[in-house]
């Protein structure tokens, strides 16, 4: 049984000065949790309030993107080398809309995994379909989107399954029975790559709240869950983090 991960990306949401006051009050609200694995991933310019307040906390923070490489002429852009210098211990890559606004492919997003891992940080890297699909085809489009998993350092990554129909605003929040199988999929597909180690943990994103959270966490082939407008509000984003492990106890 793996140890849960659960956290958020806030997406492009709250200014640095809000941030601090996200992380001050989640804190105490998470402080508890010594089962579990608890992070945040703030926007670029929100990650120093970050580190100010969770340093030496329980609650670890990342990034939502990172160039793939270390330096240079890349105007606009976030090297993992300045991720790593702020402390992130994970960096999300290839989420749907990166993909979709950034027309980002497995190929660059693969590229953005080996930079993250060359840093020591853990990436986490998006997959799932970006339309409802009967379940054969759903299989081979995350599979196609693991393509490069063999290249990847199998510790140091998180796999993140976020069907785009289910994320956001007005989204058919997708069933446990739905999860458990495409899970099962990448879990045998991380099992194959990681060999004789431990394989990656996989998590799920897609309109999680504090009522599905438990159900969510205890499904089969779920090690935790990452979370987008809900846990907006600290408090919710605490709520969600100690859902009920029902499975597992
Ligand atoms: P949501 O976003 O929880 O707002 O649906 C999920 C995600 O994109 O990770």
């Amino acid at each position: 049984m793996k140890r849960p991960l659960i956290g958020t990306s806030w997406k492009m949401n709250l200014v640095p000065s809000r941030a601090e006051a996200y992380c001050t009050q989640l804190k105490p609200l998470v402080e508890d949790l010594h089962d579990r694995t608890v992070f945040v991933l703030p926007p670029f310019p929100a990650i120093p309030a970050a580190v100010q307040v969770l340093s030496g906390s329980n609650v670890l923070w990342g990034a939502q993107d990172v160039h793939p490489e270390d330096e240079g002429a890349h105007t606009g852009d976030v090297s993992a080398p300045m991720l790593a210098d702020l402390g992130c211990t994970f960096v999300e890559v290839g989420h749907h809309e990166r993909r979709r606004d950034y027309r980002e492919d497995d190929a660059l997003i693969a590229a953005k995994v080996a930079a993250a891992q060359r840093w020591g940080m853990t990436a986490i890297l998006c997959v799932g379909e970006a339309a409802r699909l009967p379940y054969g085809q759903a299989k081979a489009h995350v599979l196609v989107q693991l393509q490069f998993l063999d290249r990847f350092d199998q510790g140091k990554l998180v796999v993140a399954y976020e069907p785009a129909w289910a994320i956001g605003t007005g989204a058919e929040p997708a069933g446990v029975d739905w999860v458990a199988s495409i899970h099962a999929v990448i879990g045998g597909r991380l099992r194959e790559a990681a060999g004789p180690a431990d394989p990656a943990a996989v998590i799920y994103g897609g309109s999680v709240d504090p009522a599905r959270a438990s159900d969510l966490i205890s499904c089969p082939g779920v090690d935790g869950l990452f979370v987008g407008r809900a846990a907006l509000k600290p408090e919710v984003l605490a709520d969600i983090a100690h859902a009920r492990l029902a499975a597992r106890s």
